[in-house]
């Protein structure tokens, strides 16, 4: 995926959200499978920092796009800076994401609004700018969404989970209508990760004791491995993809129930 396409171009996998936790680890692992990468985050500095890593142990130097995804010319802008660093996205990563922690009645609107502006709107936006050349190129899409799209609801964190069940819904149509182009979609839905997603989430110091984690390392590989296979939903750890098998089948309001207890506890 890193060789000149021609004409001088450069063949890349755009990365959202790469300056830390899952997005920069996937960066680590598309980075030592070859991929030449492009690399979405508001952090230029976090970027840089990973940009300076990966030149030194593959070679070849990540294109640093420092944009906030959830200002709505953001995609359009990527697209032009692409196109200005002949770079061709063969490969779509859709991981930049945030969710709060709260009731909908007490989040602030705006904040909560951010939510979808980048974890929804800013997923779609990019996705069908790319999409043209990611299928002329029979190239590949993932996206993050999250175990949390299995679940009927997520009293508490009622946005996030409404997003993610948004980004896994979104992700298995699309790779229906795509199955004739040879492209792929795949949605990767990892359970609780240990990254910066807590601390924004506004999550409380204990939140994470007691549930089974995988690491974000981990996270990342099996993005990789699963997207190469084709895979149209790749769930990291054993817990999560017994959540994900069970969980269609129980009982919608003992879920929210005990969704909404595990919430309160995390605040
Ligand atoms: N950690 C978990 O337990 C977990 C579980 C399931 C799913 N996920 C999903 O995994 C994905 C990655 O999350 P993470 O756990 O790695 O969280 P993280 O450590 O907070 O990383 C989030 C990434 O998104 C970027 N980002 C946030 N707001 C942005 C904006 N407005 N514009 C551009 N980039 C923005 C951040 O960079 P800047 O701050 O530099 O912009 C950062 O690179 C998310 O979609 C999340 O929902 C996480």
């Amino acid at each position: 995926m890193s060789e000149d396409s021609g004409g001088g171009e450069r063949r890349v996998t755009l990365i959202t959200g790469a300056s830390g936790g899952i997005g920069a680890d996937l960066a680590r692992v598309f980075a030592r499978r070859g991929h030449d990468l492009a690399l979405v985050a508001r952090s230029a500095d976090k970027l840089h920092l990973l940009a300076d890593e990966i030149e030194s142990s593959s070679g070849r130097r990540p294109l640093i796009l420092t944009f906030d995804l959830t200002r709505p010319d953001a995609a359009e802008r990527i697209a032009a800076d692409l196109g200005a660093a002949r770079a061709n996205p063969e490969i779509l990563v859709n991981n930049a994401g945030f969710g709060l922690i709260g009731d909908v009645m007490d989040l602030d609107r705006d904040d909560q609004l951010r939510i979808i502006d980048l974890n929804v709107r800013s997923l779609v936006d990019i996705t069908s700018r790319l999409l043209p050349q990611i299928r002329a190129s029979r190239g590949k899409i993932l996206n993050v969404a999250s175990i949390a799209g299995f679940f009927p609801g997520g009293p508490g964190m009622t946005i996030y989970y409404a997003s993610k069940a948004f980004v896994l819904s979104f992700s298995r149509g699309l790779a229906q209508e795509l199955r004739n182009d040879g492209v792929t979609v795949s949605a990767l839905c990892p359970g609780a990760t240990p990254t910066g997603f807590q601390e924004r989430a506004g999550f409380g110091p204990h939140i994470l004791r007691g549930v089974p984690m995988t690491k974000s390392i981990e996270v990342a590989e099996a993005g990789y491995r699963g997207l190469m296979a084709g895979k149209r939903e790749i769930i990291p750890g054993w817990f999560n993809k017994l959540g994900a098998a069970v969980l269609p089948f129980a009982p919608k309001d003992v879920i929210l129930m005990l969704i909404s207890r595990v919430q309160q506890k995390r605040r």
